[in-house]
Protein backbone atom coordinates (compact mmCIF):
# COMPACT_ATOMS: atom_id res chain seq x y z
CA UNK A 1 0.00 0.00 0.00
CA UNK A 2 1.40 3.51 -1.10
CA UNK A 3 0.24 6.59 1.78
CA UNK A 4 -0.74 9.83 0.36
CA UNK A 5 0.76 12.27 2.58
CA UNK A 6 0.17 15.41 1.14
CA UNK A 7 -2.67 16.16 -1.50
CA UNK A 8 -4.00 19.83 -3.02
CA UNK A 9 -6.26 20.72 -5.01
CA UNK A 10 -4.52 22.82 -8.21
CA UNK A 11 -7.67 23.33 -10.60
CA UNK A 12 -11.56 21.90 -9.93
CA UNK A 13 -10.52 19.44 -11.82
CA UNK A 14 -6.48 18.70 -11.33
CA UNK A 15 -5.31 17.25 -8.06
CA UNK A 16 -1.69 16.73 -6.95
CA UNK A 17 -0.49 13.64 -4.29
CA UNK A 18 2.46 13.15 -2.71
CA UNK A 19 2.56 9.59 -2.06
CA UNK A 20 5.18 7.54 0.04
CA UNK A 21 7.26 5.13 -2.29
CA UNK A 22 10.38 5.01 -1.25
CA UNK A 23 11.61 2.29 -3.35
CA UNK A 24 10.47 4.30 -6.57
CA UNK A 25 11.51 7.87 -5.60
CA UNK A 26 15.52 6.26 -4.74
CA UNK A 27 15.32 5.41 -8.58
CA UNK A 28 12.88 7.45 -10.72
CA UNK A 29 14.26 9.94 -13.24
CA UNK A 30 12.46 12.84 -15.08
CA UNK A 31 10.51 11.42 -18.16
CA UNK A 32 9.34 8.12 -16.46
CA UNK A 33 6.30 6.95 -15.31
CA UNK A 34 4.43 4.92 -12.39
CA UNK A 35 1.12 2.50 -13.09
CA UNK A 36 -1.52 2.84 -10.26
CA UNK A 37 -4.27 0.69 -9.49
CA UNK A 38 -6.57 2.27 -6.47
CA UNK A 39 -8.07 -1.03 -5.18
CA UNK A 40 -8.34 -4.72 -6.55
CA UNK A 41 -11.02 -4.10 -9.06
CA UNK A 42 -9.73 -1.18 -10.44
CA UNK A 43 -8.25 -0.20 -13.97
CA UNK A 44 -4.80 0.54 -14.31
CA UNK A 45 -3.56 3.83 -15.37
CA UNK A 46 -0.22 5.24 -16.05
CA UNK A 47 0.56 8.53 -14.43
CA UNK A 48 4.44 10.47 -15.11
CA UNK A 49 6.16 11.48 -12.57
CA UNK A 50 5.61 15.76 -11.87
CA UNK A 51 8.26 15.63 -8.97
CA UNK A 52 10.51 13.22 -6.54
CA UNK A 53 12.58 13.54 -3.46
CA UNK A 54 14.96 10.85 -2.56
CA UNK A 55 15.14 11.85 1.33
CA UNK A 56 11.41 12.07 2.04
CA UNK A 57 10.90 8.61 -0.16
CA UNK A 58 8.09 10.42 -2.05
CA UNK A 59 6.72 11.06 -5.46
CA UNK A 60 4.23 13.85 -6.38
CA UNK A 61 1.69 12.96 -8.99
CA UNK A 62 -0.84 14.87 -10.51
CA UNK A 63 -4.12 13.94 -12.76
CA UNK A 64 -6.61 15.46 -13.92
CA UNK A 65 -9.94 14.06 -13.17
CA UNK A 66 -11.15 12.71 -16.67
CA UNK A 67 -12.58 9.23 -16.21
CA UNK A 68 -13.94 6.88 -13.64
CA UNK A 69 -10.84 5.66 -12.39
CA UNK A 70 -9.57 9.07 -12.28
CA UNK A 71 -12.67 11.03 -10.94
CA UNK A 72 -12.31 7.86 -7.59
CA UNK A 73 -8.56 8.85 -7.55
CA UNK A 74 -9.16 12.32 -7.08
CA UNK A 75 -11.72 11.24 -4.02
CA UNK A 76 -8.94 9.59 -2.02
CA UNK A 77 -7.61 12.37 0.86
CA UNK A 78 -4.33 12.49 3.24
CA UNK A 79 -4.19 9.66 4.86
CA UNK A 80 -5.42 7.35 2.25
CA UNK A 81 -3.86 4.11 0.28
CA UNK A 82 -3.30 3.68 -3.12
CA UNK A 83 -2.92 -0.60 -3.78
CA UNK A 84 -0.30 -0.62 -6.50
CA UNK A 85 2.24 1.65 -7.57
CA UNK A 86 4.09 -0.16 -10.44
CA UNK A 87 7.61 1.78 -11.35
CA UNK A 88 10.14 3.25 -12.42
CA UNK A 89 8.44 2.28 -16.02
CA UNK A 90 9.41 3.84 -19.35
CA UNK A 91 13.11 5.24 -20.35
CA UNK A 92 14.24 8.38 -18.77
CA UNK A 93 14.31 11.95 -20.86
CA UNK A 94 17.77 12.55 -22.39
CA UNK A 95 19.25 15.21 -20.39
CA UNK A 96 22.18 16.55 -21.58
CA UNK A 97 23.74 20.37 -22.19
CA UNK A 98 21.99 21.22 -25.40
CA UNK A 99 22.40 25.32 -25.18
CA UNK A 100 19.19 26.58 -25.17
CA UNK A 101 15.74 24.67 -24.53
CA UNK A 102 12.26 25.43 -25.01
CA UNK A 103 10.32 23.07 -22.25
CA UNK A 104 6.60 23.26 -23.99
CA UNK A 105 3.85 22.11 -21.68
CA UNK A 106 0.17 22.65 -22.25
CA UNK A 107 -2.57 22.30 -19.49
CA UNK A 108 -1.83 18.67 -17.55
CA UNK A 109 1.08 18.46 -19.58
CA UNK A 110 2.71 21.06 -17.52
CA UNK A 111 3.49 18.31 -15.18
CA UNK A 112 5.67 16.13 -16.56
CA UNK A 113 7.11 18.89 -18.33
CA UNK A 114 8.04 20.17 -14.41
CA UNK A 115 10.72 17.41 -13.67
CA UNK A 116 12.79 18.01 -17.43
CA UNK A 117 12.60 21.30 -17.46
CA UNK A 118 14.08 21.45 -13.93
CA UNK A 119 16.73 18.68 -14.92
CA UNK A 120 17.81 20.93 -18.40
CA UNK A 121 18.55 23.30 -16.15
CA UNK A 122 20.57 21.73 -13.76
CA UNK A 123 22.35 20.12 -16.60
CA UNK A 124 23.58 23.93 -18.10
CA UNK A 125 20.88 24.76 -20.26
CA UNK A 126 19.11 28.01 -21.08
CA UNK A 127 15.49 27.28 -20.34
CA UNK A 128 12.85 28.86 -22.13
CA UNK A 129 9.76 27.89 -20.43
CA UNK A 130 6.23 28.13 -22.87
CA UNK A 131 3.16 27.06 -20.30
CA UNK A 132 -0.35 27.05 -21.09
CA UNK A 133 -4.25 26.63 -20.60
CA UNK A 134 -7.59 26.54 -22.21
CA UNK A 135 -7.98 29.28 -19.08
CA UNK A 136 -7.01 31.02 -16.14
CA UNK A 137 -7.95 28.36 -13.80
CA UNK A 138 -6.48 25.53 -15.32
CA UNK A 139 -3.51 26.72 -15.43
CA UNK A 140 -0.48 24.43 -13.14
CA UNK A 141 2.99 25.35 -11.27
CA UNK A 142 3.41 28.76 -12.83
CA UNK A 143 5.27 28.93 -10.20
CA UNK A 144 7.50 25.94 -10.02
CA UNK A 145 7.90 26.31 -13.91
CA UNK A 146 8.91 30.32 -13.19
CA UNK A 147 11.82 29.35 -10.45
CA UNK A 148 13.65 26.47 -12.74
CA UNK A 149 13.06 28.87 -16.34
CA UNK A 150 15.66 31.19 -17.34
CA UNK A 151 12.49 32.46 -19.02
CA UNK A 152 9.01 31.65 -19.22
CA UNK A 153 5.49 32.71 -21.20
CA UNK A 154 2.34 31.82 -20.15
CA UNK A 155 -0.53 31.70 -22.69
CA UNK A 156 -4.47 30.84 -22.38
CA UNK A 157 -6.87 29.64 -25.17
CA UNK A 158 -9.31 32.37 -24.09
CA UNK A 159 -6.94 35.24 -22.70
CA UNK A 160 -8.35 35.04 -19.28
CA UNK A 161 -4.51 35.11 -18.39
CA UNK A 162 -1.35 35.73 -19.60
CA UNK A 163 -1.37 36.13 -24.20
CA UNK A 164 -4.19 35.34 -25.84
CA UNK A 165 -2.71 32.26 -27.69
CA UNK A 166 -1.83 28.73 -28.01
CA UNK A 167 1.44 27.49 -26.68
CA UNK A 168 2.61 26.88 -29.98
CA UNK A 169 1.67 30.32 -31.38
CA UNK A 170 3.94 31.34 -28.70
CA UNK A 171 7.17 28.88 -29.63
CA UNK A 172 6.65 30.00 -32.85
CA UNK A 173 6.53 34.00 -32.37
CA UNK A 174 9.83 33.49 -29.88
CA UNK A 175 11.52 31.79 -32.88
CA UNK A 176 10.70 34.31 -34.82
CA UNK A 177 11.91 37.07 -32.76
CA UNK A 178 15.30 35.44 -33.32
CA UNK A 179 15.59 32.74 -29.85
CA UNK A 180 17.86 30.04 -31.27
CA UNK A 181 16.38 26.35 -29.78
CA UNK A 182 19.25 23.66 -29.47
CA UNK A 183 16.15 21.31 -28.29
CA UNK A 184 12.82 21.56 -27.32
CA UNK A 185 10.30 19.10 -25.49
CA UNK A 186 6.59 19.72 -25.62
CA UNK A 187 3.72 17.78 -23.06
CA UNK A 188 -0.10 18.40 -23.76
CA UNK A 189 -3.17 16.94 -25.62
CA UNK A 190 -2.33 15.55 -29.01
CA UNK A 191 -3.47 18.00 -31.12
CA UNK A 192 -0.93 20.46 -29.11
CA UNK A 193 1.90 17.64 -29.42
CA UNK A 194 0.90 17.73 -33.14
CA UNK A 195 1.45 21.59 -33.60
CA UNK A 196 4.30 21.66 -31.81
CA UNK A 197 5.85 18.94 -33.86
CA UNK A 198 4.50 21.10 -36.53
CA UNK A 199 6.83 23.92 -35.51
CA UNK A 200 9.76 22.12 -34.07
CA UNK A 201 9.75 20.27 -37.69
CA UNK A 202 9.77 23.59 -40.01
CA UNK A 203 12.40 25.24 -38.42
CA UNK A 204 14.52 21.83 -37.80
CA UNK A 205 14.68 21.90 -34.07
CA UNK A 206 15.64 18.64 -32.28
CA UNK A 207 12.64 17.83 -30.60
CA UNK A 208 10.70 15.30 -28.14
CA UNK A 209 7.17 14.99 -27.02
CA UNK A 210 6.43 12.59 -24.26
CA UNK A 211 2.82 10.16 -25.20
CA UNK A 212 0.50 8.98 -22.95
CA UNK A 213 -1.67 6.67 -24.81
CA UNK A 214 -4.39 4.18 -23.24
CA UNK A 215 -1.99 1.51 -21.47
CA UNK A 216 -2.60 -1.35 -19.17
CA UNK A 217 0.78 -3.37 -18.14
CA UNK A 218 3.28 -0.66 -18.48
CA UNK A 219 5.98 -3.62 -19.37
CA UNK A 220 5.37 -4.10 -23.28
CA UNK A 221 3.50 -7.12 -22.87
CA UNK A 222 -0.16 -5.95 -23.51
CA UNK A 223 0.56 -4.09 -27.12
CA UNK A 224 -2.39 -1.61 -25.72
CA UNK A 225 0.03 1.42 -25.70
CA UNK A 226 1.20 1.16 -29.36
CA UNK A 227 2.21 3.82 -31.65
CA UNK A 228 3.22 4.46 -34.86
CA UNK A 229 6.57 6.52 -34.97
CA UNK A 230 8.44 6.81 -38.52
CA UNK A 231 6.22 4.48 -40.34
CA UNK A 232 7.32 1.66 -36.93
CA UNK A 233 4.88 0.41 -34.38
CA UNK A 234 6.71 1.14 -31.31
CA UNK A 235 5.11 0.88 -27.58
CA UNK A 236 4.95 3.89 -25.32
CA UNK A 237 5.27 2.28 -22.51
CA UNK A 238 8.77 0.43 -22.90
CA UNK A 239 10.12 2.18 -25.80
CA UNK A 240 8.90 5.87 -25.17
CA UNK A 241 6.89 7.43 -23.64
CA UNK A 242 9.54 10.23 -25.36
CA UNK A 243 9.57 10.01 -29.14
CA UNK A 244 10.94 12.33 -31.58
CA UNK A 245 8.47 14.78 -31.86
CA UNK A 246 8.38 14.89 -35.73
CA UNK A 247 8.25 11.12 -36.38
CA UNK A 248 4.99 10.67 -34.48
CA UNK A 249 1.61 9.80 -36.11
CA UNK A 250 -0.68 11.79 -34.37
CA UNK A 251 -3.96 10.92 -36.31
CA UNK A 252 -3.36 7.30 -35.65
CA UNK A 253 -3.07 7.86 -31.51
CA UNK A 254 -5.79 10.39 -31.61
CA UNK A 255 -8.08 7.77 -33.08
CA UNK A 256 -6.99 5.40 -30.21
CA UNK A 257 -7.15 7.58 -27.24
CA UNK A 258 -11.17 7.65 -28.34
CA UNK A 259 -11.51 3.81 -28.16
CA UNK A 260 -13.37 3.85 -24.74
CA UNK A 261 -14.57 7.57 -24.40
CA UNK A 262 -17.88 5.79 -24.46
CA UNK A 263 -17.08 3.70 -21.31
FE1 LIG B 1 0.98 -2.91 -22.42
FE2 LIG B 1 2.58 -0.93 -23.18
S1 LIG B 1 0.97 -0.87 -21.77
S2 LIG B 1 2.53 -2.95 -23.93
Amino acid sequence: MFKIRRKEVLTPQTKLFVVEAPMIATKVLPGQFVVLRIDERGERIPLTVADFDRDQGTLTLIFQEVGKTTHHLGTLNEGDSILDLVGPLGKPSEIEDFGTVACVGGGIGIAPVYPIARALKQAGNRVISIIGARSKDLLILEKEMTEISDEIYVTTDDGSYGKKAFVTQELERLIKDGYKFDFAIGIGPVPMMKAFAGVTTRYGIKAKVSLNPIMVDGTGMCGVCRVSVGGATRFACVDGPEFDAGEVDYDILTARQRIYCDE
